[in-house]
């Protein structure tokens, strides 16, 4: 793993926007895994942007959505489905047959999981996941206990993500269960970014990456990415110095 860090969030943003255009200019067909929340925000915008001010190409991409709520429906504001579909699938035209996004409303959540992991792998894998990190150092939805072994799975919500998650919806919402892409797939996707900016993710990203590794804060996974970059802004970055 290595670690980054910039100046500030736009530029954070910029850099892993320009991952995400490289990336898609030098292999058309990449499968590109992008977190929601409001870290990779404007990273989406800035993608969007240059993608289309540079005409680049995301016709044969694969798009993969990290995770989503259990039981939010796709148009509710706070959904997974909802920031990808506003700021990055609906800007670049991006057809139904090249997005995969989890259901979170699926009576069978079990078949949506095994449906991703199926799509995964006949994909050969991920070429470039972006995520971010939540308070408990949390990736995805692999929360702080989760196996580092598994591909994508529902779990049980942590109390620190069921009480932030409230920040994406308009009104209180009842947050039980995750749907989302496992550590495995992370560890096996050929590059990784673990993006994180303001002061208050400086104390989670010293653990993640001083602490010893240890499922208790996932993200410490991190470090034994071979292709792995945690790139943070000097706030977030100010506990590394
Ligand atoms: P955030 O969420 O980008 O909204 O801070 C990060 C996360 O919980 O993974």
């Amino acid at each position: 793993m290595q670690l980054k860090i910039f100046k500030d969030y736009a530029a954070l943003s910029a850099a892993a926007a320009s991952e995400i255009i490289d990336l898609v200019k030098n292999k058309p067909n990449a499968v590109l895994c992008l977190a929601s929340g409001e870290t990779p925000k404007l990273t989406c915008i800035l993608a969007v942007e240059r993608a289309i001010n540079e005409k680049i190409d995301f016709s044969n991409i694969t798009f993969i959505g990290l995770d989503e709520w259990v039981g939010i429906p796709p148009d509710n504001d706070g959904s997974c489905h909802h920031f990808f579909d506003t700021l990055f699938i609906r800007p670049l035209n991006l057809p139904d047959s090249q997005v995969h996004l989890f259901d979170g409303l699926s009576g069978n959540l079990q078949q949506e999981v095994k449906a991703m992991d199926e799509l995964i792998a006949k994909k050969g894998g991920i070429d470039l996941v972006i995520v971010g990190i939540g308070m408990n150092g949390h990736i995805g939805f692999n929360e702080p206990g989760v196996s580092f072994d598994l591909y994508s799975h529902v779990i049980d919500l942590d109390e620190i993500t069921v009480t932030g998650g409230q920040k994406y919806f308009k009104q209180a919402t009842v947050l039980k269960q995750g749907i989302t892409l496992g550590l495995k797939h992370l560890m096996e996707s050929k590059k990784a970014i673990l993006m994180a900016n303001s002061s208050k993710k400086a104390e989670v990203i010293r653990k993640a990456v001083k602490d010893k590794v240890s499922n208790e804060l996932p993200a410490t996974i991190m470090q034994q990415h071979k292709n792995g970059f945690v790139m943070v802004d000097e706030d977030a970055g100010s506990l590394l110095k």
